[in-house]
């Protein structure tokens, strides 16, 4: 006789869906996360600057909203219907290059104001919900940080600073269940590299950078990451 299975609970509470704020949603590695966190199962809330493009996003995806959010600009409030927040990708930002006698104030303002003021401003506003999930803040930050930034102050300035916000908010809220993990992508294969690659004066290679379903796949590890365990940084470059 075979081994009897025990029998199936019934589940009288309809489990909630994870639910996950993307900022940056429409951009390379952004739209690759959204992708993938949707496959896991998660409800998405979209927030980007574009909100036309945030919502064609939204209408092809099974359970996604979206908030429009300008981070060059003041944040406006969380949408009242964003239940509370399990993960929060921060996948926004712009790049700028020039030397430090070259770029003007402005130019540094922005890439700061979009980069660092942005991202914090965003993340204070969620905490609340973000607390009352126990949830995790996944970062993208870039290699920048780790290699020479000469030609690039503005933008690996403001790639460090948002190192030392992730290590603060980290420290800060780990007693609230709060888990903050900053990710390290060398070169990627999407619109901001294409810049990056005409600052550089060369051609824009895509077969030797990360593809964008890479880092989604490490944010994915990221929040795979048993309880008892904290990704707190990692660098992900790419193979070739
Ligand atoms: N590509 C790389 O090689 C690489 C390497 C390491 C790290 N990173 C980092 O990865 C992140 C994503 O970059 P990506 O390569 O996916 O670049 P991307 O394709 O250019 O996407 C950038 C995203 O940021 C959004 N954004 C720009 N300015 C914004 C603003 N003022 N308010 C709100 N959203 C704004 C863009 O929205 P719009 O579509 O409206 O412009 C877009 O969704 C960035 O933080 C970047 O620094 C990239």
């Amino acid at each position: 006789m075979g081994q009897l299975s025990p029998p199936r609970k019934e589940s009288t509470v309809a489990e909630r869906k994870p639910v996950a704020v993307v900022v940056g949603a429409t951009g390379g590695i952004g739209r690759a996360v959204t992708m993938a966190l949707s496959e896991e199962g998660y409800a998405l809330c979209l927030s980007g600057r574009d909100e036309a493009a945030l919502k064609s996003m939204a209408a092809g995806l099974p359970d996604a909203t979206w908030w429009p959010v300008d981070l060059d600009d003041a944040v406006p409030d969380v949408p009242l219907d964003l239940p509370d927040v399990d993960v929060l990708v921060h996948c926004a930002g712009v790049f700028d290059s020039g030397t430090v006698y070259d770029m003007p104030e402005s130019q540094w303002r922005q890439v700061f104001s979009v980069n660092l003021f942005g991202v914090v401003e965003l993340t204070k506003k969620l905490l609340p919900r973000l607390r009352a999930a126990r949830g995790r803040v996944v970062l993208v930050n870039s290699t920048v940080v780790r290699r020479s930034a000469a030609g690039r102050s503005a933008y690996a300035a403001s790639k460090e600073a948002l190192r030392v916000f992730a290590e603060a908010l980290h420290q800060e809220e780990l007693d609230r269940g709060i888990r903050v993990t900053t990710i390290y992508p060398g070169r990627v294969a999407t619109q901001m590299q294409r810049t990056v690659r005409r600052g550089e004066g060369g051609p824009f290679e895509p077969s030797r950078y990360l593809t964008p379903e890479t880092v989604a796949a490490a944010v994915l590890l990221v929040l795979a990451t048993p309880p008892d365990g904290h990704l707190t940084e990692f660098v992900l470059k790419p193979a070739r």
